[in-house]
């Protein structure tokens, strides 16, 4: 397995929507497993194809991650689609790919999600809570939207800002 490199924002290619597979392959199984170590590895608990660069719709999700003597549980999904939506929630998000923020997003409370396993299989998940909220958060980046694209403008521009300046601080030293 390989460790892979988040991308943060600003950076463009988060902006960028991610394509359907054909199918579960051998190289979308090695992708998925990298994922999953590049998520564990950065203590994550979902991660998305387009946050390491690769434009596939692929999303890997482990909520119970760190809840459980750090055991790992991680759902794969290739192709995920939201086939049931019910209710609303309002949830404390953060993200990898914008690093120490946090804000506060609505998003459907409980949702039915059809996609593909590890197994090129069609599974159905039945999410609530911070499942549901973890899987629309995923596939909201194979679309190329960030969680603080659900904010004010003016917060996110100021994330945004402080983010790039600490990209370039980084880059100078
Ligand atoms: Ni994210």
């Amino acid at each position: 397995m390989t460790r892979l490199t988040i991308l943060t924002a600003p950076d463009k290619r988060l902006k960028r929507k991610a394509l359907p597979i054909h199918a579960v392959t051998d190289a979308t199984r090695r992708l998925m497993e990298d994922m999953a170590e590049t998520m564990y590895h950065a203590q994550g608990i979902g991660l998305a194809a387009t946050q390491v660069g690769v434009l596939q719709r692929v999303i890997v999700v482990d909520v119970e991650y760190g809840q459980k003597d750090g055991k790992k549980n991680p759902c794969f999904l290739a192709n995920p689609e939201i086939v049931a939506r019910e209710g609303e929630l309002v949830w404390t998000e953060g993200c990898l790919s914008v690093p120490e923020y946090t804000a506060e997003v609505t998003r459907t409370a409980k949702i039915l999600v059809k996609g593909l396993n590890q197994h090129n299989q069609e599974i159905t998940i039945d999410a609530t809570d911070l499942l549901a909220v973890c899987l629309q958060h995923e596939m909201d980046h194979l679309d190329g939207t960030l969680f603080i694209d659900h904010i004010s403008r003016l917060k996110r521009s100021m994330i945004l800002q402080k983010l790039k300046k600490k990209q370039q601080d980084e880059g100078r030293s």
